[in-house]
Parts: C-alpha cells; structure tokens; sequence
C-alpha cells in the first residue's frame, strides 16, 4: 500500500472547515445577511493565514470586501493571481431543499450547500492547496501567488472592478487562475475557455392609471399583461432567432472546421434531456444544444409578474406589466451595443395603449481565453496528471464578467481551472459539489503550479 499522502491524511479536516464556512450564509443579494457576508469574509482571512498565506487583510470596498493574501516565492518566479468570489446566490425557494442550504450535509459522497460549487468550494481547494504544498514536504509553491477573493460576484462586481483599477501594481501577476467552471464529466476532464457576456434588463409596462374592474373595462383598454406577453413572444421567431433588428451582426461565427472540433468532446442529448426531466430539448434552428449553450447569443425572461397572483380569482386589468429580461452575448457583441439595441427595440414594439420602461442592470462582456498560452498548456498538464486523461477544452454558456475586465485593465488572460458539474444545481436549490471534484480540484492546483513555474 502506498504511503498516505497528505491530502488523504488531513481530507476530512479541510472537509469540516469548508462545512463550516458554507454554515454562514454569505448571501450579497439581500442585504438581511450583510453581517454574514463580513464573517465568511473573515473566516477565509483567517483560514488563509492559518494556511500560510502572508499580506492577508480585508480590503473594504464601498460594498463588501475583498480578502487579499500573498505567498512569496522569489522575484524570478512567475506571478498567479487567484480570483474566486465567497458571496453566494440567495438558497429561496428553500421549500425545495431535501436539507437546509446554510446546514451542509455530505450525501452520497457530495457536499450539499448553498455555495458549495459556486464558489465556496472551488475558493477552499485554492486554500487547502496552499496549506498542502507549504506543509507537505515543506518546499513550498513554485510560484509567487496573489489570492484576491470578492464577495460581490454574484450581483455584479461593481467594487471589485473599481479594487482593480486603484490597485494595479498589488495585482501585477503573470497570470490569473479561476476555479468557479465546471469540467464535462468526472472521467471526462475538460478547461472552459470561453464566457459569455450579459446584457440584463428590467422593463414595466404601464397602461391604465389604476388597476381597472375587467368587465367593466375589459375590450376597451390594451392590457399591460397581454401587450408584455405579445412583446416577449415577438423577440423570437419561428426558428429560435432573436428579432432584434442587429443582434447578430457582431456575432462571431465558427468555422466548420471549428464546429467539428467542438462536436468531439462528449455529450448525449438524451442524457442532457434527461438530467432536466424534458421530453425535448429547444432551441435556435440550425445549432446543436451544445452550441446553443455555448457559441450563439440568447434572450431569456427571467421572471414576469403583475396583477392579481393571489388566491382564488380576481377580476382586474391591471395598470403595470413588470419582466426581468436578460441575453447572453458571445464574442464579439458588446454590452452597451446589445443594451442599446434591446432599450430601442423594446420600446418600439409596445403597442398602442401602454408605455414601456427598460431599466438596464449591470452587463459583462464575452471573453475568449487562448489555449496556445503557457498557461493553459500548465493547467492541461496538470489535469492531465491528476485525472490520467487529457482535458479538451470547451466554451462555457455562463458569465464571470471580470474576465474580460482583468484582460482590459490589467492586460492579464484567465485560465478558468474550474472542477463543477452542470448537475452540480448551482443557483438552484440542492446545489451540491463532489467531494471527489473538490479533493480533484486540491490535488490539481499544486500540478499546476509545477508545470507553469517549469515551462516559464
Ligand atoms: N460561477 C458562475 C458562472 C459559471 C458557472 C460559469 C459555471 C461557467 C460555468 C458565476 O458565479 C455566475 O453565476 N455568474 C452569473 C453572472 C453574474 C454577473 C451574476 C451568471 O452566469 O449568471
Ligand atoms: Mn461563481
Ligand atoms: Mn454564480
């Protein structure tokens, strides 16, 4: 039997710690758990300490704060900035969870929590890496490393970016690393290399001046809720194309080549059915649902409320129709184009009888990171080490908008080192991470490391 190493000996100690930290619900939609969002803070500054890390401080921001620490390895090393987020999405509907998002459990060999994938997991093994390669063997990291941790990702990253922009030389790095993606499949490893962008969008439609009586108003008056639904329904066509006069015309089309490339990696259309409880899978004509999630831009209502939900029922025509409206942009749309073009179509197409109001939310732009970089070559090597198979690459359907922000202002290329599954139920309820991805994602990092600090 081989000797233990240290990440089987101390395995479920730095299970305990991640437990605990996934206990304080760092939720930084709702502002009821602001004072939650500075413990989880603190908790990851002090087990960044405890792990060896030097420099660590919490750095307030207008909003909440970022948690900084350094190890040095020597001014000939090469530089990682390691970015993750300790914010969380809100656990509601918390009726649908088999066990209390802020109470972790560990079933079937997966930590269920809210945070426990996106990206309190995926911080943690950055964590534990460190504690690993100081302590085990006492050489240390081969590189120097910079770990920034945000708590405002999942609503936007205002403060993060204005961090950024004041803190530029602190932040001088070689590259970045992220752990908040998913691979394909535990026997299928897999780097995204791409992300979408976001153009978000809340619009109110307003008729009459009062919820009306619908009888006595009905047929005479344009109705916000019909004339919302007729909207909506009208920025797609027959086909699944979004109608927005220019949406596409930025579009970055793949080659054939390019598209076979892409068909090769792994994925069953029954299983992806399956996995959702779908008879069919839906979408624009001519792509498949790999592409659809990954390449090709797409419009989606978020939510859509007005009048009477209540219960029982309740004749009225009410005065407002209200829908949060959102796209994912693909390279080489911008935010502001997309905005831009959305606000004027949206408010063209409102029928007569109402007035419409669209209120942008904040945006992100699609980034595509190289795969002929160092970097990249480091971070397929290591996974090809710990999971025994080379990683293929692939484009990912989610936005982590800073990236293409470090990329702007700090003129730094991500990799996206990400160990979630797609089943992983992240933003859903029974959001869950393998203990096998977390250990992997542990066991993967230091690879990392070596082969960068080697091939630089
Ligand atoms: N980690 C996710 C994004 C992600 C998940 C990318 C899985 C690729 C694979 C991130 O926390 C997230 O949820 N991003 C938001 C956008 C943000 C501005 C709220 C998203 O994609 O909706
Ligand atoms: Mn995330
Ligand atoms: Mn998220």
């Amino acid at each position: 039997m081989p000797a233990p190493t240290y990440l089987t000996q101390h395995q479920n100690r730095f299970l305990e710690e991640l437990i605990d930290w996934l206990r304080i619900p760092s939720v930084s939609a709702d502002p009821k758990f602001h004072g939650d969002v500075l413990k989880a803070a603190d908790y990851l500054r002090d087990r960044l300490a405890e792990a060896g890390a030097t420099n660590v401080e919490i750095c307030p921001t207008a909003g909440n704060p970022i948690v900084y620490g350094e190890y040095m390895a020597g001014p000939d090393r090469p530089t990682v900035l390691v970015y993750g987020h300790y914010d969380v999405q809100p656990a509601d509907p918390y009726e649908l969870w088999t066990s209390p998002p802020f109470e972790p459990v560990i079933k079937d060999g997966k930590i269920y929590a809210r945070g426990a994938c996106d990206d309190k997991g995926q911080v943690y093994m950055h964590v534990k890496a460190l504690e690993m390669m100081l302590r085990e063997g006492g050489a240390g990291a081969p590189c120097n490393i910079k770990f920034m941790f945000e708590g405002e990702e999942e609503i936007g990253s205002n403060n993060l970016e204005i961090f950024v922009r004041a803190n530029k030389e602190k932040l001088q790095a070689d590259v970045i690393l992220i752990s908040d993606t998913g691979i394909l499949a535990n026997d299928v490893p897999s780097i995204e290399v791409g992300l979408r962008g976001l153009s978000y969008h809340e619009v109110t439609v307003t008729g009459p001046n009062r919820d009306l009586h619908s009888g006595l108003y009905g047929g005479a008056v344009q109705n916000p809720i019909n004339a919302l639904c007729a909207m909506i329904a009208s920025l797609h066509d027959e086909n699944g194309h979004i109608t927005i006069p220019g949406f596409y015309d930025n579009v970055d089309e793949l080659s054939a080549e390019e598209r076979a490339e892409m068909a090769k990696a792994p994925f069953s259309e029954e299983e992806f059915k399956k996995s959702i409880g779908l008879p069919d899978s839906y979408g624009e004509k001519g792509y498949s649902s790999m592409e659809r999630t990954s390449i090709r831009p797409t419009l989606d209502v978020n939510g859509i409320w007005g009048g009477y939900t209540g219960e029982g029922a309740k004749t009225v025509i009410a005065s407002q129709a209200h829908a949060k409206i959102s796209m994912r942009l693909v390279p080489h749309q911008t935010s502001a184009e997309i905005t831009a073009l959305f606000q004027q179509h949206f408010s063209r197409i409102a029928p007569a009888g109402v007035t419409v109001e669209v209120r942008p939310h904040h945006g992100g732009e699609p980034v595509v990171t190289p795969t002929n970089s160092v970097a990249y070559k480091a971070a397929a090597d290591a996974m090809e080490t710990t999971f025994g198979k080379r990683p293929v690459p692939t484009r990912g359907g989610g936005s982590i908008p800073i990236v293409a922000m470090f990329k702007t202002e700090l003129g730094l290329d991500s990799v996206l080192l990400g160990f979630g599954l797609d089943s992983d139920a992240i933003h859903s309820p029974n959001e869950h991470f393998g203990v096998f991805n977390f250990l992997k994602g542990i066991e993967t990092i230091p690879e990392f490391y070596r082969e960068y600090a080697a091939a630089r």
